[in-house]
């Protein structure tokens, strides 16, 4: 038995690709108001579609295919607090909670405005229909590029994000200075836009994700109840606006590729389960499937966290229940060295819940929470 899974796990790891995708949408070819598409997506799959980035747009539209639809239904709705966040969205992006540094001068934000400008170094609101220099972030160079000519806010963000990645984000005091020694040699005296901007929208599965593709001057709010927004299929392909909720049409969900299982069980009861109830226990075989793992897990209540993570005696190898071998590593000093105590229960491998959040090797019995994978690559 062994010895034919180490034959496939070999043959797998040959054939598989290390392609990542941390979410898959789903087309429901269904007339239903907003709610009632969330109720649905929420039993059926994870949520109402959530988007981090233009890639996402271009991969949930290409699962719209039908001819006749103009607007899908996405998982992002107004709720009644504004908050201050960052034009490039992506979670991914940040690390930690430095998506949530800021450097307000002093007495700021006091305009109730919804843009933000820095000048010099510290930042001001500042209403987004004025116009100012920019700079831009590109994500392929790492680089800062200043643009000199004046724009309003929601233009200098086009102009970044056809020519660039977007409108610069500031993650830490060193980024900070960094972007005010660009403004200073530039002699921009009255100040850059950032990508810091504030609204009130909101995603379904509460995801961090700040990125918004607006048509242009939307949201417009008519009649003052477009609360929910949709994504344009045909004309405006890709760009969003601000509908009532009660309007019915299609929609679009999507399926985590990852869920955390907060039970307490054994490492045999939760492959169990996450076979019935998803695809499998989780194989972490990329640093992209690592972080992720990492984020859930800061939500477990127990101190480690199942993976799929399994020794063979026989071998004297770890490898992953999906049959793969080990190819990305991330043990803790100690773990993982193949010299297992064979005697005592199956050793099993976990990920640490906090710290440095890397894997252990314990037995089998030991109860804990873990995370299951909803499909494969
Ligand atoms: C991109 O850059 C070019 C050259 O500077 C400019 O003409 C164009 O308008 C920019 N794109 C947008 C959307 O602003
Ligand atoms: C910015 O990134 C794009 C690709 O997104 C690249 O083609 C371009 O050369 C970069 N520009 C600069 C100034 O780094
Ligand atoms: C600032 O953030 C960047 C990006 O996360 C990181 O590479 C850099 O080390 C950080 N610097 C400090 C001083 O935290
Ligand atoms: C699982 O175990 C942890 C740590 O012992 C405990 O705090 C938590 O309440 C348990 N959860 C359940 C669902 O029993
Ligand atoms: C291996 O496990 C058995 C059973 O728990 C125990 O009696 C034995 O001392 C262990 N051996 C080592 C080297 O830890």
């Amino acid at each position: 038995m062994e010895r034919k899974t180490f034959i496939t796990l070999i043959l797998s790891a040959v054939f598989s690709s290390s392609a990542c995708v941390p979410r898959q949408y789903h087309f429901v070819n269904q007339n239903l108001n907003w709610t009632e598409a969330q109720r649905y997506c929420r039993e059926n799959y994870t949520d109402l579609a959530t988007i981090d980035n233009m890639n996402n747009i271009e991969e949930l539209l290409k699962n719209v295919n039908d001819d006749q639809i103009q607007y899908v239904w996405i998982g992002l709705q107004k709720t009644d607090s504004d908050k201050w966040k960052w034009s490039l969205g992506d979670p991914a992006f940040y690390t930690g909670n430095n998506s949530q540094y800021r450097n307000w001068a002093q007495g700021q934000p006091n305009d109730n405005v919804d843009c933000s400008n820095m000048n010099p170094g510290q930042w001001n609101d500042y209403p987004c229909n004025k116009s100012l220099p920019f700079i831009c972030y590109n994500g392929s160079s790492k680089g800062y590029i200043p643009v000199l000519q004046t724009m309003t806010w929601r233009d200098a963000q086009n102009y970044c994000r056809e020519n660039h990645t977007d409108l610069v984000s500031v993650r830490n005091q060193t980024e900070n200075q960094q972007i005010e020694k660009i403004r200073n040699d530039k002699h921009i005296k009255d100040g850059v836009w950032i990508g810091l901007f504030r609204d009130s929208w909101e995603w379904s599965d509460q995801s961090d994700s700040s990125f918004r593709n607006w048509r242009p001057n939307i949201p417009d709010n008519v009649g003052g109840n477009e609360n929910c927004a949709v994504v344009w299929v045909k004309s405006d392909r890709g760009q969003w606006d601000d509908w009532k909720c009660d309007i019915k049409t299609q929609f679009v969900c999507h399926e985590d590729k990852l869920v955390l299982v907060q039970q307490n069980l054994s490492w045999n009861e939760a492959l169990k389960y996450c076979r019935e109830n998803h695809v499998d226990l989780v194989s972490v075989h990329s640093e992209q499937i690592q972080r992720q793992v990492m984020e859930l897990t800061r939500k477990a209540s127990t101190a480690e966290v199942w993976l799929g993570l399994r020794h063979s005696c026989t071998l004297g190898i770890w490898f992953w229940v999906n049959g793969e071998i080990l190819c990305y590593q991330n043990w803790a000093a100690g773990h993982g060295t193949g010299v297992e105590n064979c005697s005592d229960a199956v050793r099993v491998g976990a990920v640490q819940s906090g710290g440095d959040q890397r894997w252990v090797s314990l037995p089998q019995t030991d109860k804990l929470n873990f995370i299951c994978t909803n499909y494969g690559e």
